[in-house]
């Protein structure tokens, strides 16, 4: 467990404080974001390295066991298992999750919104399979999905020194835009936003500021 963690409190969303200032029109259906190569949604992708075919579907209840230990597994400190199932049950938040050619869970995504803006709140791959485009293939499809759901940008924290996280983030076209100090504990780290526009709107026009989701703690 390297203590990489790149998650927002599972409660922020259903909060008060997450009320979104920013009420404007929704664009529903802007289409596939750019820099995905134009993938379907549903479609089957096979990882690298062997892995063999790889399914990104929405998650279900009988996953949430392989979920709360790829979780234990990857960070410093996990979500309790109980929210995922909480999360898989609010309109407002999805699950994705990366099922291996056995029907095994090898990762997870998970995102959250307030109209057309989402928040990255949670990505993790099963220790064994990483490095092996699990991570990129959730990645790819949180995307799609989002932008087909009419959400225009998705922002994420990442830790500092969450190397392979960054990279990944990096090449599918996230920026940074903030940088918070000293938000991650255990160890205690600065926080990178990032950003990635999922069609036209605020976020392409440089008008976003820290994101909708500045009230997130760990
Ligand atoms: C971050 C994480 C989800 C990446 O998943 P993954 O399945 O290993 O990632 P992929 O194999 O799809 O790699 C995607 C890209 O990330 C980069 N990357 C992934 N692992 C890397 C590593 N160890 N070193 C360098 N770059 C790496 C590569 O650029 C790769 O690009 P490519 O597809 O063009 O080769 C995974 O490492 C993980 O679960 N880490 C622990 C939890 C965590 O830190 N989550 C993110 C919190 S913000």
């Amino acid at each position: 467990m390297g203590g990489a963690k790149c998650q927002g409190s599972p409660s922020a969303p259903f909060s008060e404080s997450f009320c979104c200032p920013l009420e404007r029109s929704r664009t529903v259906g802007t289409g596939l974001p750019q820099g995905n190569g134009g993938r379907k949604i549903g479609e089957v992708r096979r990882a690298r390295g062997g892995a063999g075919e790889l399914k990104i579907r929405p998650a279900l209840e009988a996953d949430l066991s392989a979920i709360a230990r790829i979780e234990a597994e990857s960070y410093s400190n996990p979500w309790h298992p109980d929210t995922f199932g909480t999360l898989l049950r609010r309109n407002r938040a999805k699950i994705l999750v990366a099922e291996d050619g056995e029907g095994g869970v090898a990762g997870y995504g998970v995102y959250w919104w307030v109209l057309e803006q989402a928040e990255l709140a949670n990505l993790a791959v099963q220790a064994d399979q990483r490095g092996r485009g699990v991570g990129g293939a959730i990645l790819d499809r949180t995307l799609l999905v989002a932008a087909d759901q009419g959400i225009e940008s998705i922002f994420l924290e990442v830790r500092v020194s969450n190397e392979s996280a960054r990279r990944l983030y990096a090449s599918r076209g996230f920026r940074q835009i903030s940088v918070r100090k000293g938000y991650y504990q255990n160890p205690k780290e600065d926080a990178l936003i990032l950003v990635r526009s999922l069609g036209t709107g605020a976020e392409e026009s440089g008008e976003v500021g820290d994101g909708p989701f500045g009230s997130i703690r760990m």
